[in-house]
Parts: structure tokens; sequence; C-alpha cells
């Protein structure tokens, strides 16, 4: 198997992952809302590129079982029922619901990846239940960091870089390219305190000065879920067990 880090979605075009094993990262927030919206019971989730596509998909959907999620510089779109902290994603709210779902980066980049063959979700959450499926999968796989703003951010990197440590205890000959390589050294530096990082990375500092510190604890934990999100046919949904486990 070989693997590839795209840093940010802001490089490449929609096509150039058609056909392709694509997983998306974003740590901040937007992979574990979708983690948490799912594991809690939510029928799927509707990722859109901007929020005028998110309230035009939402109106052609049944009222009632869907609901408007995501955020606009970290906080609740007007108009909109959730915001993209994961803890607002609970049972008793979101349970059987479609969510159509904006945010800045993540949404984005998971559209952007519409056209790969095989597209998943993974944050610090489900690294490990990722890695067991794209072994499984045994295909060539690349990571793309939704990152930040059309740049670069540490801590979708760090998270790339956790998941090919994973894939290399899996497959001892993984091919892996310069940005991958990058990843993995970016992770011994910074990886080793999540939490820590989390707390001084450029979008954890403005999520800390808008009052939401509580989700980069949230966003910290390595592996306490097994769901793995995956893409198909415009929304996102869990992996049915018999064929994640
Ligand atoms: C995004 O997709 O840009 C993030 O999830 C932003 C956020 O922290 O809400």
């Amino acid at each position: 198997m070989k693997c590839n880090v795209i840093i940010s979605p802001s490089f490449l075009d929609e096509l150039y992952y058609a056909g392709k094993t694509i997983v998306v990262i974003d740590v901040l927030r937007a992979s574990n809302t979708i983690i948490t919206a799912l594991n809690n019971g939510a029928k799927e989730i509707v990722p859109v590129a901007s929020i005028e596509f998110a309230v035009k998909v939402s109106g052609g959907m049944f009222g009632g079982q869907t609901l408007l999620g995501g955020e606009r510089n970290t906080k609740k779109i007007d108009g909109f029922a959730l915001g993209n902290s994961p803890g607002e994603y609970s049972k008793e709210i979101i349970y059987g619901k479609s969510i159509v779902f904006f945010t800045t980066n993540g949404s984005r980049a998971i559209a952007k990846a519409k056209f790969s063959e095989n597209l998943f979700i993974c944050s610090f959450s489900n690294l490990a239940a990722i890695a067991k499926q794209l072994a499984k999968l045994n295909l060539d796989f690349e990571i793309l960091c939704a990152g930040r703003n059309n740049s670069f951010s540490l801590e979708d990197s760090i998270c790339a870089g956790k998941l090919i440590l994973y894939m290399q205890e899996l497959d001892q000959n993984l091919e892996l390219t310069d940005s991958s390589n990058a990843c993995l050294a970016l992770n011994k530096s910074f990886g080793k305190d999540i939490l820590k990082m989390l707390k001084n990375c450029d979008h954890g500092k403005l999520l800390i000065e808008n009052g939401f510190e509580e989700d980069l604890i949230t966003c910290s934990k390595v592996n306490n879920t097994k769901v793995v999100p995956f893409f198909r046919e415009n929304v996102v949904k869990l992996m049915p067990n018999k064929y994640s486990s």
C-alpha cells in the first residue's frame, strides 16, 4: 500500500479524488462532530460546501426529520439548529435525524472529495478503527487534511501522522510520500500530549477565545470509539459493523 497526505484541500480540484480511497481529517471539530452525531444515532450527515446550499438542501428534505448544523467563524449560524460542538449532538436531539452540515473547512473538504471511491472521516477518536478498515481494503490511500482557511493546520497533520503509525503496524511495507514522512515527524515532535497541542495550535487558541475549550478536551480523546463514518451518495453514514469489524 502507498500513503500520501494532502495538507489542504485547496491545492487540488474535485477530479483529483475520482476513484481514490480518501480519509478526511478535521480534528477541530468537524470530524468529531460527525463521529459523535452518528454514534448517537443520527441517520446521516449531509456535508455541504456553502451555507446557501445547506438551506436549499434542508428545504427539500422532510421537515422535522432534518436539522441544520455547523458553524461560521466557529459560531452557530443564524437559523441553524446546531453549531459545531460535538456535545450539542446528543441522542435526545439528533436520534434518527438527517443533519445538513456546513463547516468552514471540514464539510467543504468532504464535499470536495465526493468523487472518491471510498471516503472515510477520521479524528483522534477513531484512528484504530479507520486503520483497520484501510488495512482490510488493502488499497493505496490518501489522507486529506481539512486544514484551516485553505492552508496548513498542525492538528490535522499530527492526526495524519498518528494514522500512518497505525498503518505501519498493519503493513510493514507501507510506502510513504514526502508529506506522509513530514506528518510522521510532526507527530513525533508535537503529538505526545494531544490536548496541549490542541490548546496551542492556531485554531485551538481561537476556539478557547470563543468559549469552546471543552470541545478541545473532547477532540483530544484517542480511540474512544470504533465508528467508521463513510461517505456515499452525498451522505455520511456509519459503516455497518459487519463491514467495519
Ligand atoms: C471547520 O470545519 O472549519 C471546523 O470544524 C471549524 C470549527 O471549529 O468549528
